[in-house]
């Protein structure tokens, strides 16, 4: 059946003592709503409802651009009067699946689980199994073992305060049944809200199924209410980010000390050491070894490279049996061909470096096109800003950069050409010759010393 999901966003968030909105807090560097709306996406819905209240201009401004519908709840009066404001947008005879936008870590896997068991039900709860249940709602089940109601902390008896499954909140309703259920709510409770979870016995009510799918694995409905437990998320994220990464084969130093923000692909044989952040679509080849506290944001390492400790690299591509670092930092538009080396204190942008190109150390290297086998001796500067304007220095097949030069771009060094240590090079060089621009060596002979001056 086609799909509408509905995801509520329009709780006030008090305890996160913030500015911003709750469901705006980032986990594992991405907005909470984010995680929900990108999960909901695979399960391919026809919308995306996100209903909106407490601070509703910055998150209807986060979501700008993306394609969800928007409803705003003016009044927080419950659950179920969230979802009752979506009914007139929702497409007609959709199923409706209502996802928390505090509850982040649910896994498509568990959602669809959810919604094939739900198929034959008018209604399907995920619930789960509460160590400590309290303040959730409890699925009240009958003697047959069938759902009959969810009651409230707030509204159970002392007998049904017992019961451990416990409602996640996640909910999926057939498209026929939700406009009558919702019909039916009232307010009449213990807090004065609307629940939605009152839709359940109105279904038994009115003789329909309903069922509740226990979530496997119970991390994956934790609601944040506090930054202490976005804290718990974070780590359960990085667990399940370790776990993932260790069964597809990865050797990790230490799977307390990996951070993936983002998704992070690796082939055979790699080996990521301690405190490695990993953010965005990060792909590494087979037998690539990343170093401690590498940072890697949007770049593909190839395979048989290293990545040496300390290493920076965003949004670039990283051939095969490259060196890269210790302490290098490779900055958006590098592109290594395979067998590059770069070494310590080398920062680079904009630059295609081609295949067995060494540049060892201390060096800036920008807004360049550089042939293969190319040698840059340590401290050599691509002088690409006159302070307004970026310009590009190309440098040939086989060229050698002595130490300490600056290459004034535009500027091309042709094929295999020598410019001798500490060149200031500001012209074109002509291929196979020798370029340097010193001034003479002299020597003074008997040439005394400064003296420092005595004070008065
Ligand atoms: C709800 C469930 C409870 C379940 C628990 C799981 C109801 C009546 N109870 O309780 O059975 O165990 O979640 O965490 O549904 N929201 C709105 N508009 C509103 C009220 C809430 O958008 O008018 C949003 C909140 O922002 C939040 C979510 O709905 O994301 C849940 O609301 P909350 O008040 O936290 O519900 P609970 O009392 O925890
Ligand atoms: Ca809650």
């Amino acid at each position: 059946m086609p799909l509408s999901i509905i995801i509520l966003a329009a709780g006030q968030g008090t305890r996160m003592k913030s500015s911003r909105p709750k469901v705006l807090h980032s986990l594992a560097g991405k907005a909470m709503l984010q995680h929900v709306i990108d999960n909901s996406r695979s399960l391919q819905p026809d919308q995306i409802v996100v209903v909106i209240g407490h601070q509703a201009d910055q998150v209807r401004d986060f979501l700008h651009g993306q394609s969800v519908d928007l409803v705003e709840q003016t009044q927080q009066l419950g659950t179920g009067h969230a979802v009752e404001q979506c009914l007139d947008v929702l497409i007609p005879g959709n199923d409706v699946l209502v996802l928390y936008g505090d509850v982040p870590l649910i896994s498509a896997a568990s959602l669809s689980k959810l919604m094939v068991n739900g198929t034959d039900n008018a209604i399907n709860i995920l619930s789960f199994e509460a160590i400590d249940p309290t303040g959730y709602g409890r699925i009240v089940r009958s003697a047959d073992n069938r759902v009959t109601a969810i009651v409230e902390q707030k509204d159970a008896n002392n007998e049904q305060k017992k019961i451990t499954e416990s409602n996640s909140g996640i909910m999926f309703i057939s498209g026929g049944q939700i406009k009558s259920l919702i019909a039916r709510l009232d307010n009449d409770n213990a807090q004065g809200e609307f629940y939605l979870t009152d839709v359940v016995q109105h279904a038994v009510a009115a003789g329909l199924n309903v069922s509740a799918t226990v979530c496997d694995d119970s991390r994956e409905v934790l609601g944040v209410n506090n930054q202490k437990q976005l804290a718990q998320l974070e780590q359960i994220n990085r667990h399940r980010n370790a776990d993932r990464l260790m069964l597809a084969g990865a050797k990790l130093y230490d799977p307390l000390r990996i951070d993936v923000r983002g998704s992070l692909e690796v082939g055979a044989d790699v080996e990521i050491d301690v405190n490695c952040i990993f953010i965005g679509e990060v792909i590494l080849g087979d037998n690539v070894q990343i170093g401690a506290n590498c940072v890697i944001e949007n770049s593909t390492i190839g395979n048989d490279s290293k990545i040496l400790p300390m290493t920076s690299i965003d949004s670039a591509h990283v051939g095969n049996k490259v060196s890269i670092g210790p302490f290098a930092r490779i900055r958006p538009g590098t592109e290594c061909a395979d067998e590059v080396k770069i070494g310590n204190f080398v920062e680079t942008k904009k630059a295609q470096i081609g295949q067995g190109s060494k540049i060892s150390h201390l060096s800036y290297i920008g807004d360049t096109e550089m042939g293969r086998n190319v040698n840059i001796g340590a401290g050599t500067i691509t002088c690409n800003y006159d302070g307004v304007n970026k310009f590009k220095t190309v440098i040939e097949d086989d060229v050698f950069v002595g130490s300490d030069s600056q290459l004034v771009a535009p500027v091309t060094l042709g094929r295999g050409t020598t410019i001798g240590a500490g060149s200031t090079i500001t012209r074109d060089t002509p291929a196979d010759q020798l370029t340097l621009s010193r001034s003479k060596q002299t020597s003074i002979k008997n040439w005394p010393r400064p003296i420092k001056k005595q004070k008065d």
